[in-house]
């Protein structure tokens, strides 16, 4: 069997961790079974960048962040490439690499290309990754965790300089799109203050949540993720907003709600971007097993034939979904969810 892999997308702990996990239990099952490491993501399928790789190079990789066989991001912009050009050239290669499956790891963007070429009659098993857990049907997706701890690290480390100086001191979690990792970390690293995209703030409310914590506790952390906007903004597309926030000479909501802060309080504010530490570095014990499972879990996936899917995580239970139902769409944090309705209850505030 000719098995195919590729991981896209901006990295993350636990893929080299997922792929050690398929590879040993496929290996198991069958000793034969050839594996090709396809370079760079998605490019490297459009660009025929592929080599033959041992299973041993596979198996001291576990505790190991990034990915080994590198990725890449929208190689389609870069490239310049015409959509049907790029469907067709993957089609073409993976036709003439002879592959029995395409393993392909990777997040939201990942999944939906996945989705597009399994249309097209390639046989795909989609592996989820991304600390943003933001792909439908997972409940966890693995990178997640080890992502977590480093932003909580970050949120508690932040607590005692904060409070010696007295001071309003802002996190920038990632997060674009949706607030997962910001409202884990922010409720694990004890933020008063969260702030995520999916529920836009008032500044009102958030100085008055700010002046609060200074008052009751003599300083405050606010956890928001990159992609946090105010009420107004929320009612606008990506493109005004930029537009908007070019004008005005703010890069990140970060800077701008630490200005507002100081300036209505007349405190001193300060903003830490964990940035690039949350995505790099060796993935978590949690993700590590997770990985594991959902390697092995693709590896029977393989044996039985069964394509066109993805893993999931659904409780403690790995199993998995078509990718026709999941492809292309985004998991996000519910207004009102549980998680959400914990963290008010504790007193931390959203700023709405
Ligand atoms: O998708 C994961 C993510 O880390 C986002 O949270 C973040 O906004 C983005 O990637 C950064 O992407 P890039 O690697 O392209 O700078």
């Amino acid at each position: 069997m000719n098995i195919g892999i590729l991981t896209s997308g901006g990295d993350c702990a636990g893929l080299n961790a997922v792929m050690y996990g398929f590879v040993k239990a496929i290996t198991a099952v069958d000793p034969k079974v050839k594996i090709f490491g396809i370079t760079n993501g998605w490019a490297g399928l459009v660009n025929r960048q592929y080599r033959e790789m041992k299973p041993e190079e596979f198996y001291n990789i576990l505790n190991i962040g990034g990915t080994i066989i590198g990725t890449s991001r929208q190689p389609y912009k870069k490239l310049a490439l015409e959509e049907k050009y790029k469907v067709d050239s993957m089609k073409e290669n993976y036709k003439n690499m002879d592959l029995d499956v395409l393993m392909v790891l990777g997040g939201q963007g990942t999944h939906k290309t996945a989705g597009l070429l399994a249309n097209e009659g390639l046989k795909i098993i989609g592996l989820p990754k991304t600390i943003d857990n933001d792909i439908f049907g997972t409940d966890f997706t693995f990178g997640f965790h080890s992502a977590l701890n480093v932003a909580t690290e970050c949120i508690d480390r932040i607590h005692t300089t904060a409070a010696s100086h007295s001071r309003t001191m802002l996190v920038e979690i990632m997060g674009n799109k949706t607030g997962w990792l910001t409202l884990y970390a922010g409720i694990a690293g004890g933020a008063d203050i969260i702030l995520i995209p999916e529920i836009p703030y008032d500044i009102e409310r958030v100085i008055k949540a700010a002046g609060r914590a200074e008052r009751e506790k003599g300083y405050c952390i606010i956890a928001l993720a990159e992609g946090a906007m105010d009420k107004d903004e929320a009612a606008m597309d990506k493109k005004s907003r930029t537009q908007i926030r070019a004008g005005k000479g703010e890069k990140t909501a970060s800077d701008r709600i630490a200005k507002q802060i100081s300036e209505a309080l007349n405190i001193e504010t300060r903003t830490i971007v964990p940035g690039y530490t949350q995505r790099g570095g060796n993935p978590c014990a949690y993700d590590r097993v997770l990985c594991t499972q959902i390697g092995a879990y693709a590896a029977k996936l393989v044996e039985d034939k069964k394509f066109g899917v993805s893993v999931a995580l659904n409780g403690l239970k790995i199993t998995h979904n078509n990718l026709s139902d999941i492809a292309g769409l985004t998991k996000f944090v519910g207004q009102d969810s549980e998680l959400v309705r914990t963290a008010r209850e504790v007193g931390i505030s959203f700023g709405d």
